[in-house]
């Protein structure tokens, strides 16, 4: 959960992450540590420090902390699961990792799931690349929105990133990769592209594609989710760092993995309706004005029989119950006054018409399927 704070420090000083958003802390021993913003540099890390056989293959699923600015999305505390594979450099190990996630996503039932795909080149490629952007930015830095002049200063590369409609055109404008790709870097991503057409994988190539984290070379690649309607539509991202373990203190070693946002992959679900939950909302609001046990017996009798069921407690006054059926936005108010008790009735009372009718209790839950459907029974143990 938590690293010393050098480790994440390599993740490179022109990185948000790194700058501005590390929970970083002394413990009781005067050690300066931060809570892990992702897992890939504690993967290497451990990588360094075990050297275990390669290729190297690890899995993990857990909490990272990164102090963001809050929004449907994003979180300061948010759960990835991923994949990092460590000693190999070969571009269908970029394939095969990539179609994991791809997988992943299709087995749980997501349609709306897009692969984007890029290659940020070599070291010296990507550093003759943002020596481009820098000129080529620094030309229009008075039409930049302010955020993109102080993101140039910082890292070039994340203008590109740039949602601002005022950035738009100038971002269009700018020079692409794969003009800077050396012919080994072209080459390799030239095969990781050949691979996914292999396996069927659509995927769209991104020249804009530049990733948050400074540590990756060659192939990157996001999913990106086309149901999420807020800003935060990536649900996963990785790629390869093929200098990230010897900038850990350990030899040099080839790396690629991804990471995949748990809380944003189940927004994604949810609004793609996945998990074909049913409707959250209360189907019957029971108003018991007598002592409580029939709205008690049949709260319970209909929830058995799959529909939603709520109702008031503390024996509160029949206008102070309607209004709770109301304000839970309930399709019906079942009532039971002294004379419904007394008939062994009820009086349903559909909200948004007004239109009611007194029915016996025993036949309250063909009402309810006659008018909403049949739901699926709860299931019992015997
Ligand atoms: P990342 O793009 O920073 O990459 O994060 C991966 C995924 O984590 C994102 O696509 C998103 O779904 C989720 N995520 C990131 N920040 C937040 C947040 N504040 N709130 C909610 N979800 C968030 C990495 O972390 C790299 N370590 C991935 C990687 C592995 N590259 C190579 N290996």
């Amino acid at each position: 959960m938590f690293e010393e704070l050098g480790v994440f420090l390599r993740l490179g000083d022109a990185t948000d992450v790194v700058t501005k958003e590390m929970y970083d802390f002394k413990d009781k021993g005067d050690r300066h540590i931060a809570l892990r913003p992702e897992h890939t540099a504690g993967i290497c890390r451990a990588f360094a420090q075990h050297r275990p056989n390669t290729p190297w293959k690890v899995w993990y699923s857990g909490s990272n902390f990164r102090y963001e600015k809050a929004q449907a999305g994003r979180y300061r505390q948010f759960d990835q699961v991923g994949i990092e594979v460590l000693g190999s450099a070969d571009p269908l190990l970029d394939v095969e990792v990539i179609a994991l996630g791809w997988q992943f996503f299709a087995a749980l039932g997501l349609r709306n799931v897009e692969l984007l795909v890029n290659s940020l080149g070599d070291p010296s490629d990507r550093a003759a690349y943002i020596q481009a952007l820098k000129t080529y930015f620094s030309q229009h830095s008075s039409d930049l929105s302010e955020e993109a002049a102080t993101t140039l200063l910082k890292n070039p590369l994340r203008v590109l990133d740039s949602k601002r409609s005022q950035d738009a055109d100038i971002i269009a404008g700018a020079p692409t990769i794969k003009d800077f790709l050396s012919s080994e870097a072209s080459e390799h991503f030239a095969t990781v592209v050949a691979g996914l057409d292999v396996l069927g994988i659509p995927y769209k190539l991104t020249p804009g594609l530049v990733r948050g984290l400074d540590y990756y070379q060659r192939t990157v690649f996001e999913f990106v989710s086309t149901s999420l309607d807020n800003a935060q539509t990536a649900v996963g991202g990785g790629g390869r760092y093929d200098g990230l373990v010897e900038d850990l203190g350990g030899p040099a070693t080839a790396g690629v993995g991804f990471a995949l946002g748990v809380d944003r992959t189940l927004l994604a679900c949810d609004s793609e309706n996945v998990f074909g939950l049913g409707s959250l909302e209360v189907d019957a609001f029971f108003v018991d004005v007598v002592n409580g046990m029939s709205a008690l017996r049949l709260c319970e009798e209909v929830r058995a029989a799959g529909f939603t069921a709520d109702r008031a407690f503390d024996g509160r006054s029949m206008k102070s119950q309607m209004k709770a059926a109301d304000r839970c936005g309930a399709t019906f108010a079942v009532i039971i006054g002294e004379d419904e008790a007394n008939a062994g009735t009820c009086t349903v009372r559909h909200l948004a018409t007004s239109e009611q009718h007194i029915i016996p209790q025993v036949e309250l839950i063909q009402y309810l399927s006659r008018t909403l459907g049949e739901r699926h029974p709860r299931r019992t143990s015997q």
